[in-house]
């Protein structure tokens, strides 16, 4: 395998230095470069091709957020991370755009490599160029307008808590993934990986929400998209209805509470591949959802032959850039084919697998989003007809209530 290349951007000298001293024992996998300034970054990336990006924020002349913009559009496949000293909202709000993830300096020495690893391991998969390169420019999902005007009426309220935040941004998938995004960079220096939206913004506090909603629309109400074959509610009401009922069948099964919350985020991302996908490829995604459509086959597999990858890849990819926890990522990527049970152990993976086919099957036979069948391991099993029952029963009233919301 072709070593990673790796360029790294600090204006001080000293802190180039350190970073090569931690970082030579990396060069056997890694092919590293050190430079001073944005301008001589944006040289080398005119040369070759780098597959990650660590830049400093604060720098003389070209900013972080400035060089990591123009890298955006000369070089939309690079991994960009921001590694600053200076953790301030105004800071964040200027790079929490353009950067996929963000380190807070002085660093250790073990996390960064590990993440720079991740984000390697990222821009070496397997998705193909021109699909990379579009998820790579993508700095927000599309946002439900009906929660986020809610959103902004909420901070318009002086006695606003962030409980009272977290319950609306946890409705919508896309003001979810960018609040975890935020929490999890090891900008906030949190120990732990955080899973749960509304933990999220119980972390972040109202003001850096605040700051998200008014700043340079980082959450912001998109345009629906505009498909053919389907309205990109459904895929909002699917979502929500998933991540309900996945929830629910968790806390049915005695799931520990931090299990049953991290069904539900699953379940509340699990279709972000189909967002990104159509909005970033509208024509052909209506392609795929009218050949799925015809052939009342899976959608899934009308993406593979389209795009070469389904909707869990491309949507597990753009998280995976985002730095959101591993477990969250493997939801995600195996809705559609999740990995053998451990036992008779339930994991959040199969029940949103089974809350995602058990919606699919409530919304009438109508929902393309739904996963077409359960995976032959559940089925196999000797307690699943029994359980399921009950399970459907969860998911039929997620689902109805999703419905009545619209
Ligand atoms: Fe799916
Ligand atoms: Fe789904």
């Amino acid at each position: 395998m072709s070593k990673q290349q790796i360029l790294f951007v600090d204006d001080e000298p000293m802190v180039l230095q350190g970073l090569q001293r931690t970082l030579r024992p990396q060069r056997g996998e890694w092919d590293m470069v050190f430079v001073e300034s944005g301008a001589q970054a944006l040289e080398h990336m005119a040369v070759r091709p780098f597959d990650v990006i660590v830049s400093d924020m604060l720098m003389p002349r070209m900013n972080g957020a400035e060089l990591l913009k123009e890298v955006v559009r000369r070089h939309p496949a690079t991994v960009r991370m921001v590694l600053s000293g200076h953790a301030d909202k105004e800071l964040i709000s200027q790079c929490v755009g353009v950067a996929h993830q963000f380190i807070s300096k002085p660093c250790d020495p073990e996390q960064l490599k590990a993440l720079v690893k991740n984000a390697c391991q990222l821009a070496g998969g397997l998705l193909d160029g021109e699909v990379k390169q579009v998820i790579g420019t993508i700095d927000r999902l599309p946002s439900e307008p009906g929660v986020f005007l809610e959103l902004r009426e909420a901070l318009a309220r002086p006695d606003i808590e962030s409980r009272g935040l977290g319950a609306i941004i946890q409705r919508d998938p896309g003001m979810s993934a960018k609040t975890l995004k935020l929490v999890n960079s090891a900008f906030f220096g949190m120990r732990k990986t955080v899973s749960d939206p509304q933990e999220a913004v119980a972390y972040l506090g109202v003001e850096i929400v605040r700051t998200l909603v008014l700043s340079d629309g980082i959450f912001e109400a998109l345009e629906p998209i505009s498909s053919r074959a389907f309205k990109v509610g459904e895929v909002w009401r699917h979502s929500l209805a998933v991540a309900k009922a996945a929830q629910a069948i968790a806390k049915l099964e005695g799931m520990p509470l931090a299990r049953q919350r991290e069904a539900y985020a699953g379940g509340l991302l699990h279709d972000v591949g189909v967002l990104i996908l159509a909005s970033s490829f509208p024509d052909l995604y209506d392609q795929v959802t009218e050949t799925a459509r015809a052939k009342a086959g899976p959608l899934t597999a009308a993406e593979d032959w389209v795009f070469g990858v389904s909707h869990a890849e491309v949507g597990a990819y753009l998280l995976g850039l985002w730095g959101l926890p591993a477990h969250l990522l493997e939801i995600v990527r195996l809705h559609h084919q999740p990995p053998a049970l451990v036992g008779e152990e339930l994991d959040p993976v199969t029940m949103v697998h089974a809350a995602d086919v058990i919606c699919g099957a409530a919304a009438g036979g109508s929902d393309l989003f739904g996963a077409a069948s359960f995976d032959p391991d559940l089925l196999r099993r000797p307690w699943f007809p029994r359980r399921l029952e009950a399970w459907q029963a969860l998911g039929v009233a997620a689902t109805a209530m999703e419905k009545g919301d619209a």
